[in-house]
């Protein structure tokens, strides 16, 4: 088992697959647009397996793959199937922006990937045109509405809060009931130097209106890490779970149990971590499994009990950027 310095069980990983995405949404990436990494940054196929595999062997439970969008990284089905021959019990799941995802479902369910966490920041297309600067709504309602049907995966909405949202709670939460999926609202974080007239909408604020569309409970027993929960009860009586993930008003570090691989090779200990370990250079240098083991072992130990990032502007008109090291597309959220 792998702990921290502070006894914290590491037990996730999250591994971003590529920084390359299909989308270009206003909270991830500049609209300026991002310089790629090149192809020899980016790790191999076999590169991936191998750290991941290092990972899993120290005591990782749950996989998760990200991006940028992690299905369109060329040969992503291959590096699943790869952990999952090697690991028959591993939790692996996908977060991914659904605009592909209709395709792969099939080849996912056979992989037996359990979670699908799927982007959904509206239903109104000329507004998700807007966000992600793509006209490819229809494109994700069909993947969500497939992958429902299949009946085999857990699946999660995340819709990043805009002040749009507010009006559109109804119609988004009416969504995920008639689709029996959870919902969960996400404070937008500011990664990036956004348009200051974007408004931040807190998590507070989005309950306050939640409360308008049906009856709400806490149901703490569903709570991850990020993400408190709620049940909620419609005015037509249909139950579902509604989440909110207050990234920026709140800190959830104290129970953190999480890793993150970029797609460059580099160990990140936190989300927001400005200093990162290298694993691809030393891997590339055949230092061998046990120097990386005991890099990771070190790095893990160091794990900082909190961010220390403040957000003060929060309350004002949009926020400023906290962390310039790499947009959120090169973490993978
Ligand atoms: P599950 O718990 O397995 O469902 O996944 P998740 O909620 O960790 O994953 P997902 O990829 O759906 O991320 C949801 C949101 O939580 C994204 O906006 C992430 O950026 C945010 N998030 C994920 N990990 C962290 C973290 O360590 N700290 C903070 N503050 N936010 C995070
Ligand atoms: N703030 C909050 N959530 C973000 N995501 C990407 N960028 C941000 C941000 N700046 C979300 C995506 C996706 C998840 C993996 O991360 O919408 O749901
Ligand atoms: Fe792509 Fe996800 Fe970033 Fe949107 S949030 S641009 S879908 S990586």
């Amino acid at each position: 088992m792998l702990f921290d310095g502070y006894q914290r069980r590491i037990r996730y990983l999250r591994v971003s697959l590529t920084d390359k995405c299909n989308l270009r949404c206003v909270y991830c990436m500049p609209q300026e647009g991002v310089e790629w990494l090149s192809h020899d940054e980016i790790l191999r196929n076999e590169e991936f397996v191998h750290l991941i595999n290092l990972f899993i062997e120290m005591g990782v439970e749950k996989v998760r793959f990200t991006g940028g969008e992690p299905l369109v990284r060329k040969g992503f089905l291959h590096i699943i199937q790869m952990i999952r021959a090697q690991h028959p019990h591993l939790e692996i799941c996908v977060s991914t922006n659904g605009v592909l995802l209709a395709d792969y479902l099939e080849s996912l369910r056979d992989l037996r990937v359990e979670k699908l966490n799927i982007s959904l920041d509206t239903l109104d297309r000329r507004r998700y045109e807007r966000i992600t600067g793509s006209d490819a709504l229809a494109n994700v309602r069909l993947s969500i509405e497939k992958a429902v049907a299949m009946g085999t995966f857990n699946i999660k909405l995340n819709a990043v809060i805009f002040e749009e949202t507010l009006s559109e709670l109804n119609e988004l939460v009416a969504f995920a009931a008639e689709n029996n999926v959870a919902i969960r609202f996400i404070e937008r974080m500011p990664f990036l130097a956004e348009d200051k007239t974007q408004r931040f909408v807190s998590s507070e604020e989005l309950l306050k209106e939640l409360h308008r569309v049906g009856y709400l409970e806490r149901d703490c027993r569903s709570d991850t890490n990020v993400a408190k929960m709620f049940l909620l009860t419609r005015p037509d009586g249909k139950k579902l779970r509604v989440g909110i993930i207050p990234s920026v008003t709140h800190k959830f570090c104290g129970r953190c149990d999480r890793l993150r691989l970029t797609c460059d090779g580099h160990l990140k200990t936190c989300l927001y971590a400005t200093s990162e370990y290298d694993l691809k250079s030393l891997y590339r240098q055949d230092v061998g499994d046990a120097v990386l083991k005991k890099i990771i072992f070190n790095a893990v130990n160091e794990k900082p009990f909190e961010h220390k990032i403040t957000c003060e502007q929060y309350s004002s008109r949009g926020c400023a950027s906290i962390l310039s090291i790499r947009t959120m597309s090169k973490i993978g959220g």
